[in-house]
Parts: C-alpha cells; sequence; structure tokens
C-alpha cells in the first residue's frame, strides 16, 4: 500500500533470483528454516514507525544488535548464510536477509511471499527493547507490534510462525516446538494452541494471550480451520514485516 519500490539493475535482479536457488539448497539441506525464519523477522521487527529507526536494513549482523538479549543464538543464522552473501556482493544485506525468510517460509510449505529488492545497509542499530516478551500479554503485544505499524490481525497471522522451529534453553530460557512438525510451515500452531497444553509442546504466555483477547481469538479460530485463509493473511503480514520503513511513498 502506498510502496514506491526502487529499480534496482537487472544484474541485481539477476543476483536475487540466483541467491534464492542458493538459499533453497542450504535451508533444506541444513533444516534451518526456523532459525532463518527468525533472523529475518528479528531484522525487521525493531521498525518503529514514528522515528522510522530499526527495521529490515541490515544491522542485525553488527555484534552491538547481536548481543541484544532477544537476538540470542542468532549469530548461528548469521554464520549459516554467510557463505552464500560471499557469492553476491552485489547484494545488500538489508534484502539478503528478508529473501532468506521468504525463501524459509516457501521451502518448508509455507505460502509465497512477494518479495521486491532495493533496501539499501544502515549503520545504525535500534535501541535494545524493540522485540516481543515472551512472558507477556496482549496490551504488550499491541504495544509492540503498534509501534512497527503492525494490526492486530498481523500479529495473529506472525504468531503462526512458531508453526516453525522450537525454543532452546540455552537461547530463551524456554524450551520446546510449539507443533509435532516443526519443520514444515502449515496451520498446526493454530491447532495445537486451542487444544491445550501437551507435554512436550510449548506456549508461552505471548502465544497463549491470543486465546484471551477477544479480537485475537476468533482469528486464531479462523486459521485453525482454513489453512487457506492462514496462509493468505501470513502473507500479507510477512510482506508487511519485510517492508517496514522501505519504499514508503
Ligand atoms: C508475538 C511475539 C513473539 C514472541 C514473544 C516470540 C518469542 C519467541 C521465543 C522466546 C522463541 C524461542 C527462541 C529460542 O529459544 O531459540 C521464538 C522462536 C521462534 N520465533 Fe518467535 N516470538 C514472537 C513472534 C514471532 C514472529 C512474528 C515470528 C515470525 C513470523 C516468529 C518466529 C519464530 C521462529 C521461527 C522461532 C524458532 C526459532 C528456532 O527454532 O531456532 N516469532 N520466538
Amino acid at each position: 500500500m502506498g510502496k514506491s519500490y526502487p529499480k534496482v539493475s537487472e544484474e541485481y535482479q539477476k543476483a536475487v533470483e540466483k541467491c534464492k536457488k542458493k538459499l533453497r539448497g542450504l535451508i533444506a539441506e541444513k533444516k534451518c528454516a526456523p532459525i532463518i525464519l527468525r533472523l529475518a523477522w528479528h531484522s525487521a521487527g525493531t521498525f518503529d514507525v514514528k522515528t522510522k529507526t530499526g527495521g529490515p536494513f541490515g544491522t542485525i549482523r553488527h555484534p552491538a544488535e547481536l548481543a541484544h538479549e532477544a537476538n540470542n543464538g542468532l549469530d548461528i543464522a548469521i554464520k549459516l548464510l554467510e557463505p552464500i552473501k560471499e557469492k553476491f556482493p552485489i547484494l545488500s544485506y538489508a534484502d539478503f536477509y528478508q529473501l532468506a525468510g521468504v525463501v524459509a517460509v516457501e521451502v518448508t510449505g509455507g505460502p509465497e511471499i512477494p518479495f521486491h529488492p532495493g533496501r539499501p545497509d544502515k549503520q545504525e542499530p535500534p535501541p535494545e527493547g524493540r522485540l516481543p516478551n515472551a512472558t507477556k500479554g496482549s496490551d504488550h503485544l499491541r504495544d509492540v507490534f503498534g509501534h512497527m505499524g503492525l494490526s492486530d490481525q498481523d500479529i495473529v497471522a506472525l504468531s503462526g510462525g512458531h508453526t516453525l522451529g522450537r525454543c532452546h534453553k540455552e537461547r530463551s530460557g524456554f524450551e520446546g516446538p510449539w507443533t509435532n512438525n516443526p519443520l514444515i510451515f502449515d496451520n498446526s500452531y493454530f491447532k495445537e494452541l486451542l487444544s491445550g497444553e501437551k507435554e512436550g509442546l510449548i506456549q508461552l504466555s505471548s502465544d497463549k494471550a491470543l486465546l484471551e483477547d477477544p479480537v485475537f481469538r476468533p482469528l486464531v479460530e479462523k486459521y485453525a480451520q482454513d489453512e487457506d485463509a492462514f496462509f493468505s493473511d501470513y502473507a500479507e503480514a510477512h510482506l508487511k514485516l519485510s517492508e517496514l520503513g522501505f519504499a514508503d511513498a
């Protein structure tokens, strides 16, 4: 909405296409889609719509930002991706990490998310504390996602990203996956959320908040019943997330 995308060179566009293929191969081989999606999200989710600071501009690779508590473990994702990045020096890190996030969703069976290149790399990391806290509820989620400029529907759809991956005790203090198939992108996160806590699966307070809130809960129910609706809203929300502060007209 109201975006005005920069025009990149033909050489740049070709590099995007080639890089996409290399990313598909790496993510399939290393089974690292979850941490790559988390990297893309943490890179973009620092955007502040008022001050236009933070966002998906490649700063997450800098030690100062990687050291933010919320980013524990994401150095692993940066290192996994670096050998591919070296093959495509023309690409910005900003584009590269967001492209990797889009590919992570695609190769695990999720929706296709449009990708527009041309994000510049910025130097200034955002201040710490802009990403959500897993021990808090819906007011906090609205506050944090509201600062990014994202809606209630975006919050619920994007929370479905937890259909991939798991919590690691040594990274976040939590342990365990949200679903029984953490390498498949589907709507099982919402099904599990509605069916209650089970041994071996995790529900963070920020996940459970979606059940308690009168606006969030109907969306959880809809996505649990209708995977196409989830994929469509997820793709829209992920596209917005990946372009926060980019190409604003
Ligand atoms: C709504 C607020 C959110 C909170 C509080 C939250 C919190 C967390 C926490 C605590 C972890 C565990 C990290 C670890 O121990 O490795 C995690 C992992 C993960 N998060 Fe979120 N998250 C949120 C939203 C999102 C969004 C919007 C996405 C993507 C669209 C996302 C994608 C992921 C993925 C894929 C993992 C698994 C990483 C792995 O397996 O290595 N999360 N999240």
